[in-house]
């Protein structure tokens, strides 16, 4: 293979986007530090704002991370111990750690071999007296079928969280996703389409009430300084992360477009392999938070790409259901079969807006035989 590389080449290149941004971002920061306004500061607020309009939604409440925002939308609902609720196995694991954080039950509903998504024709089944809420994924950045989960939702009298960690910017039938369900959670873990340089997330949603609840589980459940109406959390968005977020969200779009040329070029260049590329639904708008392909030879392709210096992931290796956590739930080797076949031939590519195409070949010409 040709040597275009004295390097490997990583999943992300965090500092490539910060030099690109350097000025702007050195500058926020710094009008945080001298603001002196460290928690909930201007900064917090005004991105809420920007965010709300971008979504296209009424609320959107900044908390400490994507795992509390599903948490805190989950405490909002009022679901506790005796509630269950469906999500998908083939998620991270906060999507379920969520759940069970509140003293619910989590129930799993497989996905769709092509998009990876909770297949919705298979929540019905699952659904019982106990069930209160539905938390679709939008897996790597990939809406999950929203409509009929919504009319499941309105039909049993459910919740849809969605989990829009993986997917800010991403559209289903031109709807922002996080603004489709009762609630919507986002991520901003540095590794998101939308990151930051720590911790961050945010809920949205256009109930008033739900907001409120938010507003308040994220400080300590006081909505008055040492009056607290509800056990709640310290969850606010730092200020100096809202600050940085202010900033990246000026290119979010333009960084969206950017993995999604990634990923078309790497479409061609895979066109002719045994390798099967992500599929975008007619629904979707695809964000490519990660670019995903299967292979029944996954692992051995994982290897000749890191011998050839060059990063994948596995995201995810084994579906929640098969994880030690969830012994308790009973759920036997076999139950979700796609989640498990997923699990086998799942490897994603390094993709961010910082890539060349340089490299995306270089990646292709590393796969030799595949
Ligand atoms: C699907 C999904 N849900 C939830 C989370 C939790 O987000 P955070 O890491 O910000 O807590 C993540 C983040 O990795 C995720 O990918």
């Amino acid at each position: 293979m040709t040597e275009n590389k004295n390097v490997r080449i990583p999943m992300v290149d965090f500092k490539a986007q910060y030099k690109s941004i350097e000025k702007e971002i050195d500058a926020a920061i710094k009008e945080v530090l001298l603001s002196g306004q460290y928690i909930l500061g201007p900064a917090v607020k005004e991105f809420e704002e920007q965010v709300t309009a971008y979504c296209g939604v009424k609320y959107a409440i900044g908390v400490a991370s994507g795992s509390d925002a599903l948490i805190l939308s989950l405490r909002a609902f009022g679901i506790g111990p005796g509630d269950e609720v469906i999500t998908t196995p083939f998620t991270f694991v906060a999507t379920a750690h969520a759940i069970v954080h509140c003293g619910a039950k989590p129930v799993f509903v497989d996905i769709e071999p092509d998009t990876f998504n909770i297949n919705p024709a298979l929540i019905e089944p699952a659904i019982t007296k106990n069930t209160k809420a539905i938390i679709p994924v939008h897996l790597y950045g990939h809406p999950a079928n929203m409509d009929p989960i919504m009319e499941i939702a309105k039909t049993h009298n459910l919740y849809v969280v969605e989990d829009a960690a993986q997917a800010f910017g991403a559209r289903y039938n031109g709807k922002q996703v996080g603004s489709i369900g009762h609630v919507g959670c986002f991520s901003f873990f540095p590794t998101k389409n939308l990151g930051c340089y720590g911790d961050g997330g945010m809920v949205v949603t256009d109930n008033p009430d739900i907001a409120d609840k938010v507003d308040i589980l994220r400080r300590q459940g006081c909505r008055e300084k040492y009056h607290a109406e509800m056990i709640g959390y310290n969850s606010r968005l730092d200020t100096i992360q809202a600050a940085i977020l202010k900033v990246k969200l000026r290119y979010v779009d333009q960084w969206n477009e950017k993995r999604r040329y990634i990923a078309k070029k790497y479409n061609e260049l895979l066109s002719d392999t045994n390798i099967t590329t992500p599929v975008e639904a007619p629904y979707a708008y695809h964000v490519y938070h990660q670019y995903t392909i299967r292979s029944s030879r996954r692992d051995d392709l994982k290897q000749l790409l890191f011998e050839n210096d060059i990063d994948t992931s596995i995201y995810y290796p084994k579906p929640l259901h098969l994880q030690d956590a969830y012994k308790c739930l009973e759920n036997k080797k076999g139950s979700y079969p796609e989640s498990e076949r997923a699990g086998k031939e799942v490897l994603s590519l390094p993709i961010s807006p910082e890539i060349s195409e340089m490299d995306q070949e270089y990646i292709i010409q590393g796969m030799g035989i595949f």
